[in-house]
């Protein structure tokens, strides 16, 4: 079982892709954080736009990489939506997603029933044949909300209209990028969050899963 999840930023992708995970017995993949980790990772090299510094970022990922501090922050999300414009950067990014999707790992109940992976290009690129493919969106003053209260739980400092440009800068890049936009796959389904809580989308989720199989 292969499921893709895609949308934009704070959509709430992460929240649904943990329960159908646990529902399914899924192996999961947040592909954003790859990005972030590339991302960050050009931060220290040098400028995350440019191809030889992104390119070098994502050759040297390791797995250690996804589980580091800041990977979260607004700073890495904005690299990450940077370097995940350059094709190069996707292509060698590509390998690992597929791989992960076809040869999912155990998890901590051992073997699983496949992957869950959620990110851009999920349905489009990575995973063109998946069965289920989600794309989850909602407004932006939304998301902006969501992203706020998270970081606001978290104790970090947040300002509500720095978040919402972010948020609006962010789409605009990854839905404008000439090489795997942000954009539905012409047989996903789509799910508006602006008016559903988390548990909604779950539900809407798994009806529409158990209508396909
Ligand atoms: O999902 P998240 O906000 O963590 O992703 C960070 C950035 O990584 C996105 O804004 C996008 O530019 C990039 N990304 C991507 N393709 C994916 C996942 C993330 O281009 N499959």
């Amino acid at each position: 079982m292969i499921i893709a999840v895609d949308g934009p930023a704070a959509s709430g992708k992460g929240t649904l892709t943990r329960k159908l995970a646990e529902h399914f017995n899924l192996a999961r993949l947040d592909t954003g954080m790859i990005y972030r980790a590339v991302g960050l990772k050009a931060l220290e090299i040098g400028d995350p736009a440019d191809e030889n510094v992104a390119v070098e970022a994502a050759r040297s990922l390791a797995f250690d990489d996804l589980d580091q501090a800041g990977l979260r922050d607004e700073a890495a999300g904005k690299a990450a939506s940077q370097v995940a414009a350059i094709p190069a950067v996707r292509d060698i990014l590509l390998k690992f997603q597929r791989n992960f999707a076809t040869n999912p790992p155990n998890n901590k109940n051992g073997p699983v029933n496949g992957a869950v992976l959620d990110g851009r290009d999920i349905g489009t690129v990575v995973c063109p044949d998946a069965p289920y493919k989600l794309f989850i969106s909602a407004s932006s003053e939304v998301r902006a909300e969501r992203r706020y209260k998270e970081l606001q739980e978290r104790g970090e400092e947040a300002i509500r209209s720095a978040i919402l440009r972010d948020i609006i800068d962010r789409d605009e890049r990854d839905r404008s990028r000439t090489v795997a936009p942000l954009e539905p796959a012409t047989d996903a389904e789509i799910i508006d969050t602006s008016d559903m809580d988390a548990d909604a989308v779950f539900a809407a989720a798994l009806n529409f899963i158990s209508s396909q199989s």
